[in-house]
């Protein structure tokens, strides 16, 4: 049931209205004093206020602004009496929804009110639903819409909760550090410490060091107890990238702290204790370095309790638009913009090139364009001059279809990628895309059509 608000000093007239109004299906809330509906407002979810214009304490004028500034959507309707047309334009000016001057039928007022509320309901969908989508392809910073993404946004949301080991795995940019951090920032530990550490950028005895710490004198350089990054993440999570790197020994001793949760600073005897979480990353395949003997087994089976895999972005095209959308608002801020354009033709050599680098190639690309258009449009010859000298090899272009269409899928599909690309080269002239793909111009044409490749 819809609730309404009448605001009136006059309190017979405020009986009236209740009554209209109730008999046409609203809940009435009545209140013969601003500061008084002041009150309600803050404390209720409410549909439409009416309201008297001239009142003690606070008049109309100065009751709407405030209510404008606890919901500024909330639609306020002022009740001025014959001839004060000036204040009804001045609330119309400071956001009221619309006036009606005394005397007023009963009519008047209901379809007033009518309108207000529907259009306030129509304001609240729409804001619920940007909040939906924003939070559908959303995961804190973490953009995806494609279904891999959603899977290991559910994914993340059910591991954060926990304290399980998780292996993330990925190619090199897909994102696998900002899914570490995502759980870790989801995760009852919070506010305890991220500790990362790059088990490939430091030789072992450095690395060893560095994860358990080391006692004053252990070795030459040991001038005093240095704290190892177990130590520094207790509470909190440790993330282990490049996990495959670690030498057999490491390899032995992280193995021991998984199952034990203890170990000693080097050079010492203490035992210590710690309560840390583990994300580890690799861009490897962590099976087959286990195969290949590369990587303990039972350290694998300890860190992948629960594994997420990353797909690169040659798999999830239906990600990059949006990807794109979301660096184009990340990168306009730096050029002093709200937002930067981007034509058709760039954002079609984006969606076709093959992205090695994956999203980190991408996000490198369109923060360099944004420089480069000084935040005006972004056309082809702000991207990057791979994207459009022709470097995709046919094998790429095999590389982005799914494996699981039939073959005339297939071939479509190479089709289209093949068109789109010649289309970019020739910078949309269809007669030079005609002469990059050896067809005629109306063959061409007849392509786009049926594909829809231009719209
Ligand atoms: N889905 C995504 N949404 C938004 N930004 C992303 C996404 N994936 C990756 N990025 C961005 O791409 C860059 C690379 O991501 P990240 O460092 O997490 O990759 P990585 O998998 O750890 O790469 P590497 O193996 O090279 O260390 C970062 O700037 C990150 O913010
Ligand atoms: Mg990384």
């Amino acid at each position: 049931m819809e609730t309404i608000l009448v605001v009136d000093d006059e309190r017979n007239f405020l009986v009236v209205l209740k009554s209209l109004l109730e008999e046409e299906g609203y809940e009435v809330l009545t209140a013969a004093d601003s500061l008084v509906a002041l009150d309600v407002v803050e404390h209720t979810d409410l549909d439409a206020v009416v309201t008297d214009m001239k009142m003690p304490h606070l008049d109309g004028i100065g009751l709407l602004e405030r209510i404008k500034k606890i919901n500024p959507d909330l639609p306020v309707i002022m009740m001025t009496a014959y001839g004060t047309i000036e204040k009804a334009v001045e609330a119309m000016k400071k956001g009221a929804y619309d006036y009606i001057t005394k005397p007023f039928s009963n009519e008047e007022l209901k379809v007033t009110i009518r309108k207000a509320v529907d259009i306030y309901r129509l304001v609240k969908e729409n804001r619920y639903l940007n909040q939906e989508l924003r939070n559908q392809y959303n995961f804190g910073n973490i953009v995806g819409k494609s279904k891999p993404m959603q899977e290991i946004f559910s994914l993340i949301q059910k591991v954060a909760k926990t304290r399980a080991t998780v292996l993330i795995t990925g190619e090199s940019g897909t994102g696998k550090e900002l899914v570490a951090r995502a759980i870790h920032y989801n995760s009852p530990r919070q506010n305890k410490p991220f500790i990362s550490v790059n088990c490939a950028a430091l030789p072992e005895s450095l690395l060893e060091s560095e994860l358990f710490g080391h006692e004053k004198g252990s070795f030459t350089g040991a001038v005093s107890m240095r704290k190892g990054r177990f130590e520094l993440a207790d509470k909190g999570t440790l993330f282990l990238d490049e996990v495959s790197e670690m030498s057999p020994t490491l390899q032995v001793k992280l193995l021991r702290v998984l199952q034990e949760r203890e170990f000693e600073r080097v050079g010492g005897t203490k035992t210590l204790k710690v309560d840390v979480r583990i994300i580890a990353a690799s861009n490897r395949d962590l099976k087959e370095e286990v195969e290949a003997g590369h990587f303990r087994e039972d350290l694998f089976y300890r860190l992948n309790v629960v594994h997420i895999h990353l797909p690169p972005l040659r798999e999830r095209p239906d990600d990059i638009p949006l990807l794109v959308a979301h660096f184009l608002q990340k990168y306009a801020q730096e050029v002093g913009r709200q937002r930067v354009e981007i034509s058709p033709e760039a954002l079609n050599l984006i969606y076709t090139y093959t992205w090695p680098g994956n999203v980190r190639e991408l996000e490198n690309a369109i923060e360099r364009a944004v420089i480069l258009s000084s935040g005006q449009e972004i056309t082809p010859e702000h991207l990057p001059p791979h994207l459009f000298q022709s470097q995709q090899s046919y094998s790429d272009i095999f590389k982005q279809i799914p494996t699981t269409l039939t073959l005339p899928q297939i071939l479509e599909e190479v089709e289209v990628k093949l068109i789109r690309r010649a289309l970019a080269q020739a910078n949309y002239v269809q007669s030079k895309a005609a002469k990059i793909l050896g067809i005629t111009k109306s063959l061409l044409q007849y392509k786009i059509k049926k594909y829809n490749l231009l719209s």
